[in-house]
């Protein structure tokens, strides 16, 4: 069946992009802090000044004190030990740079605080690390409590304005009353390892981001139940991948509006590259949403790449919407969609007759152009057919139109499927996919066991900051060196070469317990560490403290960061070492987490047992992570069951747009 609607009215003249495939283009080498743990090793312990580990004094003002007259400054880590804190004020730790912020407790917000809006807020800060050492760094929002009592504290729990060279890792975000992570124009921004653990309810963004330039995000789990990812305006040059939305509302771009009158708040999303991106019973797998109005085209979303997205049972599968939240007027403009790629996107949705793999509502005014969609296996859970349905698409693929004419028509095509894509696989329910979260119940903390260890961020269990120095075990070759930082040992690799590979050897006095890369696309092998075609790249290895006296050389398994093709290090290939601190292991208080520090085995949460390890591609092996298609034993539930066939799947943007 196809069916194709061609209106009379005319649209301006728009000029094809070229076919090159537009997409983030992050340098890896520029993401995060500028300077390494071990030189912030001045430790301002919040202990020092007011906070009390009673889950009932304010940390608030402990917080900031510390920051003002111990860390602003600089060479310094504000620590938060483990224990549960409470806090009733916002903190705004505004200035300042090369500092860290280690929360190693869980801190709750109470649910009558005052916060202006937010929990924690980092503002115009360069080079911070902010970060958890054992895994059990946590903001609580309870949520649920403020919801059952109409209180209206509405605090975010951590936010950055206007900052640059910044981590976050290895935090876990429960509850909030509104948005958990917020980002606001930052660059050289690198989030990783973060656990969103929200509740099934709209309003309740996982991580809602704004980057002017260079941002990486990855290895991110979202539960909740609406965004899971947010870009929003402005943004340009972000890499998003290996991310897990679970019951949420989905990745998305928007909202951007049309509608603007100030000419220098035009909205502008540019270069964006979301990837590995698996979704559990979501609204929708992404979604782009714009609202009508303005002059002719008023801002874009241009020069993007969608790829790799997988789909247990989602509601909307690819969900481009100019009309947004039904907003049919005025009709007068549009933010122009470019050059946007989606390609290789897997799994099933809920009812293909009443949402398709593809479902674009482009804009009658500025219709979507250069828009290349390629490789949807996707199939219905329900019924026996898949409608895709464009409207005023233009570019490639299946219900997108081509057209060499000066001016576009509007149209509307839908296009029906009887059957199964060639090769189709139904998919599995992962084992993280279960249902559990309400909306008025306490949310826990710690179990399941998040992801992602410190242990594969470079961090080694339970330590604290320490200032020690001592020398550093030297790997043997050129290629490769380790740093000890002030919480374990890193492998440094630097290279200016196209495609080297390091040997093994040259790390074989490094005995690793986990490694992480920092790249996009990977390859491991045994013969060593390969580097990718971009000039500098880090790695790092992360080594248990306590295992440096006795540093038995072990040929390791090395994590690499691949180009398309491994050649033997040329000769030029050159290393950087950096100095280094010892490490001060603290006693770890790993309660919830087993495994830490010798390679981080599956989080005793059990429900992630099977499916763990070397499930993606061929790079990473050590990372912990999960499989995307592990056991099915989790009970597969029909998305519409479970929001409510009414809903129509659309989530609760009411939240948007505050910024
Ligand atoms: C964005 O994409 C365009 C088109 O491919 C490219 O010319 C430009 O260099 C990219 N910009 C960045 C910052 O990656
Ligand atoms: C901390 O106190 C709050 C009350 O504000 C309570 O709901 C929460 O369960 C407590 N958390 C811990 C970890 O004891
Ligand atoms: C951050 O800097 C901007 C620009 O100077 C300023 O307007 C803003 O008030 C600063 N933030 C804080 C919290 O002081
Ligand atoms: C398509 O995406 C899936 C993840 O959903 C990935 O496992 C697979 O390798 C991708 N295929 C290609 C050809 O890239
Ligand atoms: C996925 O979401 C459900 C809530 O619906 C929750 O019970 C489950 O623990 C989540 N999985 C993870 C890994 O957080």
């Amino acid at each position: 069946m196809f069916s194709n609607i061609v209106s009379a009215l005319l649209v301006p003249t728009l000029l094809f992009s070229s076919l090159a495939q537009a997409e983030a283009n992050v340098d890896l080498s520029s993401v995060g802090p500028l300077t390494a743990l071990s030189s912030k090793s001045t430790i301002c312990n919040v202990l020092d000044y007011g906070a009390v580990a009673d889950n009932s004094t304010d940390i608030g003002p402990a917080i900031l004190s510390a920051f003002t007259n111990c860390a602003k400054a600089g060479g310094a880590t504000i620590y938060i030990p483990p224990g549960s804190y409470s806090i009733a004020t916002g903190v705004v730790l505004n200035k300042g740079s090369a500092y860290a912020l280690q929360i190693d407790g869980l801190i709750t917000l109470t649910s009558d605080g005052s916060f202006g809006g937010n929990a924690i807020v980092i503002e115009n800060a360069s080079d911070v690390e902010v970060f958890s050492s054992n895994g059990l760094g946590a903001i609580n929002g309870q949520g649920y409590i403020t919801r059952l009592t109409s209180s209206g504290q509405n605090a975010r729990l951590f936010r950055f304005i206007s900052c640059s060279d910044i981590s976050i890792h290895d935090i876990i975000f429960v509850d909030s009353p509104t948005f958990h992570l917020v980002f606001n124009e930052v660059s050289n921004m690198e989030a990783y390892h973060i656990t969103v653990r929200g509740p099934n309810i709209g309003g309740t963004d996982g991580i809602d981001v704004t980057c002017t330039d260079n941002c990486y995000m990855h290895d991110i789990e979202v539960t909740n139940r609406d965004e899971c990812i947010s870009v929003k305006s402005p943004s340009n040059n972000i890499l998003i991948e290996d991310i897990y939305c679970n019951h949420s509302g989905g990745m998305s771009i928007g909202s951007l509006t049309a509608d603007v009158t100030d000419t220098a708040d035009i909205n502008t999303v540019s270069n964006i590259t979301m990837r590995n991106v698996y979704t559990f019973q979501c609204t929708q797998m992404l979604m782009i949403k714009t609202f009508p109005g303005g002059t002719g085209a008023t801002g874009y979303v241009k020069d993007s790449l969608f790829e790799n997205f997988w789909a247990y049972d989602t509601t909307y599968a690819l969900d481009i919407d100019q009309y947004w939240e039904s907003h049919t007027t005025p009709d007068t403009g549009a933010v122009a969609l470019s050059s946007l790629t989606f390609s290789n996107w897997t799994g099933t949705m809920d009812n293909g007759a009443s949402r398709g793999a593809i479902v674009i509502r482009g804009s009658d005014i500025v219709p979507a152009v250069d828009i290349s969609l390629s490789d949807f296996d996707m199939w219905t859970v329900n019924g026996n057919k898949v409608i895709n349905q464009c409207k005023n698409v233009y570019g490639t693929g299946y219900c997108a139109a081509t057209s060499t004419a000066a001016s576009l028509t509007t149209f509307t095509t839908s296009v029906t499927s009887t059957v199964a894509p060639t090769g189709f696989v139904t998919p599995t329910s992962p084992a993280w996919g279960v249902a559990g979260y309400g909306t008025t119940d306490p949310i826990p903390v710690y179990t399941p066991a998040a992801f992602w260890s410190p242990a594969s961020s470079g961090v080694a269990s339970g330590s604290v900051a320490a200032s020690t120095t001592a020398s550093v075990a030297k790997s043997t070759s050129a290629a490769v060196s380790s740093q000890k930082t002030s919480s374990g040992v890193k492998v440094v690799a630097t290279a200016s070469s196209s495609s080297a590979v390091v040997k093994t050897s040259s790390v074989s006095s490094v005995k690793a317990a986990s490694a992480v890369t920092k790249s996009s696309s990977s390859t491991s092998t045994a013969a060593g560490v390969v580097v990718s075609s971009s000039s500098t790249v880090k790695l790092s290895r992360t080594l248990a403290s306590t295992s440096l006296s006795t540093a038995t050389p072990t040929p390791t398994t090395l994590v690499a960061v691949a180009s398309s093709s491994i050649a033997s290090i040329p000769a030029s290939t050159s290393v950087a070492v950096s100095s280094s601190k010892v490490v001060s292991s603290a006693a770890s208080s790993s309660t919830g987490f087993g495994g830490f520090g010798s390679g981080f085995g599956a989080p005793s949460g059990s429900a992630f047992a099977s499916g763990f390890g070397g499930g993606f591609g061929t790079g990473r092996v050590t990372r912990t992570r999960l499989a995307h298609t592990p056991s099915a034993s989790a009970k597969p539930v029909s998305t519409a069951a479970a929001l409510g066939e009414s809903t129509s799947g659309e989530d609760d943007d009411s939240c948007d747009g505050d910024f």
